[in-house]
């Protein structure tokens, strides 16, 4: 099941706030694009789609609970390339942005998460650009996620254009987690407290520990049928 968190937008009412001062061919270019990032992350999300009912066919065995897509808003990814010091242009967006396009695919178990992102590294339409494993070595905080950046082909026309898609693998346990600690963190615009920073980090360590956990429970039923 794919959740999209956005719908397309009419190029003709499309607007993005007056205070980011953005010329009206930037807005335009920037719309095209966003379609084609769109194109790109839908690719993404059916290749998952059509890796999960493999496995299920093969292993009788869902690995992907649920998914998630998202483009990344006009505003945050100006403010981001004005951040990094890059004048505001599409090209600019293509080459220093790597999150437009983003998947998150939430998985049943650890295991899966490996499953997936080894048969993505060698899928032949993709080129892994880059990989972070915040699992075997989980941010300061507690977080917990792998993080793929892949390229995959956008065919425009006769044209084939290569954009990133943002990918995170996590469980439902690391999911919640992160979450609740975007809410807590970034939404209620409070400094989070030291002890709540120390709560969170045990909050992580014990949701880890009932991850391993329920991958060896499943393990375990898994090698008795
Ligand atoms: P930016 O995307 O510019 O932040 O840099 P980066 O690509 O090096 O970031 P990173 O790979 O660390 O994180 C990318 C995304 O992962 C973020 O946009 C979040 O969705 C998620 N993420 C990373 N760290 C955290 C965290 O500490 N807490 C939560 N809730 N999410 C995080
Ligand atoms: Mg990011």
């Amino acid at each position: 099941m794919v959740l999209e968190k956005q719908r397309a937008v009419n190029i003709n009412r499309f607007e993005l706030p007056a205070q980011l001062d953005l010329s009206e061919d930037f807005v335009k270019g920037y719309m095209r694009l966003s379609h084609l990032y769109r194109g790109a992350m839908m690719e993404v999300s059916t290749k998952l789609d059509i890796l999960d009912d493999e496995f299920s066919l093969t292993y009788d065995h869902n690995p992907i609970h649920h998914m998630e897509c998202r483009l990344k808003s006009a505003e945050s990814t100006v403010n981001k390339l004005r951040r990094k010091g890059f004048e505001v242009s599409t090209q600019n967006i293509m080459e220093h942005i790597q999150d437009v396009a983003g998947v998150r695919v939430i998985c049943n178990y650890t295991d899966d998460i490996y499953r997936l992102s080894r048969v993505l590294e060698k899928h032949k339409d993709l080129t892994l650009l880059r990989k972070t494993d915040y699992i075997e070595h989980p941010k300061p905080n507690g977080y917990r996620s792998l993080h793929l950046v892949v390229e995959v082909p956008v065919i425009i026309s006769d044209v084939i254009l290569r954009l990133p898609v943002e990918i995170q693998l996590r469980t439902i346990a690391m999911d919640m987690w992160a979450s609740l600690e975007h809410e807590l963190r970034y939404k209620s615009n409070k400094q989070v407290s030291e002890e709540a920073a120390a709560a969170l980090l045990d909050c992580a360590e014990r949701l880890s520990a009932i991850d391993a956990k329920m991958q060896e429970i499943s393990r375990t039923v898994r090698s008795a049928d």
